[in-house]
Order: structure tokens, then sequence, then C-alpha cells
């Protein structure tokens, strides 16, 4: 293996094993901040099947949630909305 080769590999692994642990770690974006904390209580049909709603029902739907005892931050929260937002919009 010439050395050039050898460089290769490495970075290709340091690559991998970087992907593999975002992967691992949750993810921070909006599809997986609803798949690991609204799941926690019901399952996440309950958030895919709801009715579409407009910006401000998802702000009500995720506030009345956080009353129930849902725990996010505030960075967190606005990802989840705007995921929520983009992917059910009202009809
Ligand atoms: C601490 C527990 C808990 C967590 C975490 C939670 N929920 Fe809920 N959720 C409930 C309960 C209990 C209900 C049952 C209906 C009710 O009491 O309103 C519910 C019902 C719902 C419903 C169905 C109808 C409605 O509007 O009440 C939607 C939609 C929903 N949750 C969305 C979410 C989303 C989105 C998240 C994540 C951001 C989330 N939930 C996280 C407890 C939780």
């Amino acid at each position: 293996m010439t050395h050039r080769s050898r460089t290769a590999v490495v970075l290709a692994f340091l690559v991998i094993v970087t992907v593999a642990l975002g992967a691992c770690s949750g993810g921070t974006d909006g599809p997986s901040l609803v798949q690991s904390r609204c799941d926690t209580c019901h399952s996440v049909d309950w958030v895919t099947s709801a009715s579409s709603s407009a910006r401000a029902d998802w702000e009500g739907t995720v506030a009345r949630m956080e009353v129930k005892g849902l725990q996010v931050t505030d960075e967190e929260r606005a990802t989840i909305i705007d995921h929520l937002n983009a992917t059910y919009p009202p009809e």
C-alpha cells in the first residue's frame, strides 16, 4: 500500500465514524427531534396523523405537550415547530 492510499483509507474511516456518531446522538434536525421527543408519551403516529394545522396551532400543540411534561430547549421547540409547520401545513 502506498503512503497516499493509506491516507485515503484513514480519511474515509474518519468520515464514516463521524457520520455514525452523528446518527447515534439522535440528531438535531426536525424529524429526529420529533421522533426522539414526541415518541416518549405516545406514538409518533399521533403527530404524523394529526390533521394539518396552521403554524399557530402547532405552537399551541407543542405548548400543550410541554404542560404535560415535554422537555425541549427553545432551539429544539423552534426546530420542531418549523418542521411540523413545513410538513403538515394547513390544507
Ligand atoms: C409528556 C408526555 C407527552 C409528550 C412528550 C408529547 N405528548 Fe403529545 N400528547 C400527550 C398526551 C397525554 C396526549 C393525549 C391527548 C391530550 O391529553 O390532549 C397527547 C396528544 C397529542 C396529539 C393529539 C391531539 C391533540 O392535539 O391533543 C398531538 C398532535 C400531539 N400530542 C403532538 C405532540 C408533539 C408534536 C410532541 C413533541 C413535540 C408531543 N406530542 C409530545 C402527551 C405528550
